[in-house]
């Protein structure tokens, strides 16, 4: 029997933020189809323990398997801290590419900046980070701030509301005008950047989007998968919600990036 998505490239995310990573995979591969999963039902995966992550983002790639992808891109920062470890231990023959805060562009840019990690929960604690952070601490001065509630609040659609804004003058109104760089640790993040900017001023901004499509473009090229067919490739969007207005937001976001 044919599989659904033989030969596509699968992506997921707790719901919403991946759509940030998708387009810049779309951008850097053209050709290649995409099968995007949102697991919005679950989301936030930030608040959850690292055994409900994996467990969550295993069965969403035991079912990408089952539909035929050729490669998986785990669209979350939190999944991946938790979960890609065990995941490529379990397809070792799966090319599997994860995102992780921007920490490394962002500290070894030039002179001594002050950088702000903004993340989840389950990220910034997990020792993934925790190394990384290890890595730059001496180099620059980086602070970092779990930001519990705002992927829920973006994962609603409510990128401009009073209660988006509200929620990140709490979390960053102690770093206005003090920090030089931000990395969106997060990948629901980039869809509030400019709330983000009213509050924090000029900042350059990091995230992981580009540096995970070319990872991914690298990847399908030495294992000979990439398309090279001259042609558009498709998307589909999915969710575990299933609804039809969830899939319009998944495509209204997806859009607004154009
Ligand atoms: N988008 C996810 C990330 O990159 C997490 C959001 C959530 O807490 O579900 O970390």
């Amino acid at each position: 029997m044919e599989k659904m998505y033989q030969g596509w490239i699968g992506t997921f995310d707790s719901g919403v933020g991946g759509l940030t990573i998708l387009h810049e995979l779309r951008k850097l591969l053209p050709e290649e189809n995409f099968y995007y999963y949102g697991d919005s039902l679950h989301s936030p995966y930030g608040e959850k323990t690292r055994e409900e992550i994996i467990k969550l983002s295993e069965t969403i790639t035991d079912a990408m398997v089952e539909k035929g992808v050729k490669a998986l891109v785990i669209a979350c920062n939190t999944a991946t801290s938790s979960a890609v470890t065990y995941l490529r231990q379990k397809y070792p023959n799966l090319p599997i590419i994860g995102v992780e805060p921007a920490l490394k562009p962002a500290a070894q840019k030039g002179e001594d900046k002050h950088v702000l990690v903004m993340a989840t929960k389950a990220t910034l604690k997990l020792e993934k980070f925790q190394k990384l952070l290890e890595t730059f601490k001496d180099q620059t001065h980086v602070d970092s701030v779990v930001c519990t509630g705002l992927a829920s609040a973006v994962e609603r659609g409510e990128l401009h509301s009073k209660e988006v804004k509200d929620l990140l003058h709490g979390l960053l109104d102690p770093y206005a005008g003090k920090v030089d760089r931000v990395v969106l640790g997060c990948t629901h993040y980039p869809l509030v950047k400019d709330e983000i900017k009213e509050i924090l001023g000029e900042v350059e901004f990091y995230d992981s989007s580009y540096g995970t499509a070319k990872q991914l473009k690298n990847r399908l090229r030495e294992e000979g998968l990439l398309v090279n067919e001259g042609r558009t490739g498709q998307i589909i969007f999915d969710s575990s919600k299933k609804t039809e207005e969830e899939l319009a937001l998944y495509k209204r976001l997806y859009q607004m990036m154009d």
